[in-house]
């Protein structure tokens, strides 16, 4: 069955801990989204708050690391509580990193390592890393902002990374993230996603828990 990670950017800032328990009570994952305003065209948090709502966090912390140079900050965000850590493969591109040495990292705290591609980023330049990664994360919309539009392209692109994992015979989570619904997510999960990433689909129904629901059946 697929993993359900409502993402906070959406939920209630100015109360998070109402929508974290029902995270707690209704999700597989929590969903925390690092924007560094250089990266992507948005701040959104750091460290303190991902620190306070770990302590309310009863299921593994997902974070999804839209900044440049992530390597510097991966060691601190695994000590404030994340169980999960994505970075983007582009971050790496641009400063010659060798995205393997990222993986390794994040791995070495003790998380399990996630490569980001946003929808722009050919999804052939992720099959040398299957072997290294936990999972892997396809943006369906740019990297910045919650609420936009799910970019149809991105069903093929999960389907030709599940045909290249089938083809070498090593399988790996996929996430997706960005503009998923109950409108879509029946198609992710039989295109191969394992992890659907859920932002305004969650925090903006009128019964959040049952969003939650309809999305993993
Ligand atoms: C976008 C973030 C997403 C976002 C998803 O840059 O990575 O996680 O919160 O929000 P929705 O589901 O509203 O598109
Ligand atoms: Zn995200």
């Amino acid at each position: 069955m697929v993993k359900i990670a409502p993402s906070i950017l959406s939920g209630n800032f100015l109360n998070l801990e109402p929508d974290l328990r029902m995270v707690n009570d209704n999700a597989d994952l929590l969903h925390v989204d690092v924007m560094d305003g250089t990266f992507v065209p948005n701040i959104s948090f750091g460290f303190p708050l991902a620190e306070a709502m770990a302590k309310v966090v009863t299921i593994p912390m997902d974070v999804h690391l839209m900044i440049v140079n992530p390597w510097k900050y991966i060691e601190r965000f695994a000590k404030v509580g994340a169980n999960l850590i994505s970075f983007h493969l582009e971050a790496c591109e641009d400063e010659g990193k060798d995205p393997r040495e990222v993986i390794a990292l994040v791995k070495s705290c003790g998380a399990k390592a996630g490569l980001a591609i946003d929808p722009d980023v050919p999804v052939e330049k992720l099959f040398p890393y299957i072997e290294d990664v936990d999972f892997f994360l396809i943006m369906s919309v740019f990297a910045g902002f919650g609420g936009q539009k799910f970019i149809e392209e991105s069903v093929d692109r999960i389907k030709q990374l599940k045909a290249e994992m089938d083809r070498i015979g090593i399988q790996r989570d996929i996430e997706v993230d960005g503009g998923v619904s109950k409108a879509n997510s029946k198609i992710l999960a039989e295109a191969g996603a394992t992890m659907l990433v859920a932002g305004s689909s969650v925090f903006k129904a009128a019964d959040p828990a049952l969003a939650i629901k309809e999305m993993r059946d």
